[in-house]
């Protein structure tokens, strides 16, 4: 299976840093390795993918269509600027109120609309129990079917710390999410996110996981370039 990176830009970027980053992204020679870039929803006109393994992505939607939704952004708004991925339920968002009702409710309208929807599961503290996985995947997938689910765990205590779960931990999780993604139906490929960076990958590309959902790492274009490289050619 191929080995996939997203970039999760969050809220950060300018017109000229995503002219700049995609004109290199653009050149990358990948055989083994697909790359989706996540930017915030108002520079995803500026994006003109020219790059076979590289697509674009966004970092929520709508849980509603065709409704009276002041300030969100629908699937069909999405499918005009060519947007193939959307991140669901970040712990950034979750945080902020997002409830796994409304992550089921975003899969469905995602997938009911072409985008492969990028599942962010996780706990909370590094001392958590790993129960929450099975309570958020199964949420996540009650109401779609024909569905390719993509999931992220993301222990939320490795976003942006610099700490990383052991490789272990990691193998664990992705084994909780695997199983319960497969008794619902579902064969989903798996990404590791939360403090990825080129010193660490490797240790980390030794886990199960299919790829890497990057954050801080995004922001600087060589440093990703390198590490989907080293991916690549791992
Ligand atoms: P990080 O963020 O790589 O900066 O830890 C990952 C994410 O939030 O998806």
């Amino acid at each position: 299976m191929h080995k996939l990176v997203v970039a999760n830009y969050k809220m950060n970027g300018s017109v000229d840093f995503y002219s700049s980053a995609q004109k290199k992204i653009n050149k990358l020679k990948l055989k083994d390795t697909n790359i989706v870039l996540c930017p915030p929803f108002v520079y995803l006109p500026f994006f003109k993918i020219k790059n076979k393994n590289v697509a674009l992505g966004c970092q929520d939607i709508s849980n509603k269509v065709n409704k009276k939704c002041t300030g969100q952004i629908s699937p069909l708004m999405l499918n005009e600027f060519g947007v193939k991925y959307c991140i669901i339920g970040h712990s950034e968002r979750r945080s902020n109120g997002e409830t796994n009702i409304q992550v089921c409710e975003k899969v469905k309208t995602a997938c009911e609309n072409g985008i492969v929807p990028i599942v962010c599961v996780g706990e909370e503290s590094k001392a958590s129990k790993l129960d929450v996985l099975e309570e958020q995947v199964t949420a996540a997938l009650s109401g779609s079917n024909n569905i390719t689910p993509i999931f992220a765990y993301e222990p939320v205590w490795a976003i942006g710390s610099g700490e990383i779960p052991t490789v272990a931990k990691i193998n664990k999780a992705l084994s909780i999410i695997k199983k319960t993604a497969k008794k619902l139906g579902y064969n989903s490929q798996i990404l590791y996110g939360g403090s990825v960076n080129l010193q660490n990958y490797k240790e980390l590309l030794a886990s199960n996981a299919d790829g890497f959902l990057l954050g801080g790492i995004s922001l600087n274009v060589d440093d990703f370039i390198s590490l989907t490289k080293g991916v690549e050619n791992e």
